[in-house]
């Protein structure tokens, strides 16, 4: 079985002996706003596209992403969710020695023991990643590390100045830096938040990029890393499987990058309602979230078994305890709609109240 993550409804539904429609997923972070209107109208055209094997170099899409990122398009590799550039990089960087720091998503560990690359874990003071700290546990022997940022599932972000300071060191010293941005469109200030302007100089940086969350497509699978590394580009490129994203996903994400009206909105109402959420979770009593970025608010909470009290009322949330460097009392909830959000607070304050 697959390491435990969130988003599991089907799995939650035949559990609780309800109807996956009745289900509140707060376990996945994924924009409430669901697929945008130009999707949905276009999605029916889209399908004549299936009789044929999709283009295998996705010229078109691979256009709208550089045009997007303001990169260039051989500075992309595709993957079917970033998770699948995850496990491509696993198989290509063959990196001895792997810092993650933790808390952090799970499947890096996963994807790079699979390389028999060793994993070496710095565990981050209060959930904050300091970055002198981090450069000085590192040994002679390491040559890659990667930072989420922001990081999942705490929220924190690593100011661009940090990361500059470890992009010089690990260009210094050979290592590669991989910098897992799936979330930072979320981030207030998206463009001083990334690292992607550094590319063109640094051969060392790789950086993640996923659309299932911003554009809510988790079913459709598409994301990508973007790095200057011509070796590397080229090593994946030469044996991975063709066609691994569906003539359906690539279609869409054409239309989704540049459909700008869906993008200021999310924008806009992340800003607020993350803002919202984060003084209404403060506001419980025996619950202490940590300031985020991402679409998500990371908590402690006293009473260890919420995720399993709030199922009774159909609600799910990602219990954090098998996240290397967690214990027992942490959890994340995804941000949504308003209502989704009140009902999950009312539901915690109902639950403490009674423990
Ligand atoms: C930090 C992070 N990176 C990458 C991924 C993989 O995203 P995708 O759905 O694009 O495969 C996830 C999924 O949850 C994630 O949380």
């Amino acid at each position: 079985m697959i390491k435990k993550h969130g988003g599991n409804v089907y799995k939650f539904a035949k559990e609780h002996q309800v109807q996956v429609e009745d289900v509140i997923d707060f376990s996945a972070n994924i924009n409430p706003f669901g697929l945008s209107n130009v999707v949905k109208e276009a999605i029916p055209s889209m399908f004549d596209k299936v009789l044929n094997y999709p283009d295998p170099n996705y010229m078109d899409l691979r256009e709208a992403i550089a045009k997007f990122e303001n990169i260039y398009e051989d500075q992309i590799v595709l993957g079917n969710g970033a998770i699948e550039c995850i496990f491509l990089l696993a198989e290509h960087l063959k990196a001895k020695h792997l810092v993650i720091p933790v808390p952090t998503f799970v499947e890096y560990e996963r994807a790079f023991s699979k390389y028999q690359t060793k994993i070496c874990y710095y565990q981050m003071n209060d959930m904050i990643l300091d970055i002198d700290c981090l450069i000085e546990s590192f040994s002679d022997r390491v040559d890659a590390v990667i930072v989420c940022n922001p990081n999942n599932p705490t929220g924190s972000l690593v100011k661009r100045t940090d990361l500059e300071k470890l992009l010089n060191y690990t260009k210094e010293h050979q290592i590669y830096l991989i910098i897992d941005e799936a979330f930072i469109d979320f981030t207030d200030d998206e463009d001083n938040n990334t690292m992607k302007t550094y590319l063109k100089s640094y051969s060392n940086l790789i950086i993640l990029k996923s659309l299932t969350k911003f554009f809510a497509i988790p079913g459709l699978r598409l994301g990508y890393l973007m790095t200057s590394h011509k070796e590397l580009i080229d090593s994946i490129n030469n044996s991975r499987m063709p066609w691994s994203i569906n003539s359906i996903a690539s279609q869409v994400g054409e239309l989704v990058l540049k459909d700008d009206s869906y993008i200021e909105k999310t924008k806009k109402w992340i800003v607020k309602e993350r803002q919202w959420f984060y003084e209404s979770i403060l506001s419980i009593d025996g619950i202490y979230p940590y300031v985020s970025q991402g679409n998500y608010i990371f908590f402690r909470s006293d009473e260890y078994e919420l995720d399993k009290k709030l199922a009774e009322y159909s609600i799910m949330i990602r219990n954090c305890n098998n996240y290397e460097g967690l214990s027992e009392g942490y959890f994340r909830v995804a941000i949504k709609d308003r209502n989704s959000n009140l009902k999950l607070i009312s539901c915690i304050k109902e639950i403490l109240w009674k423990s």
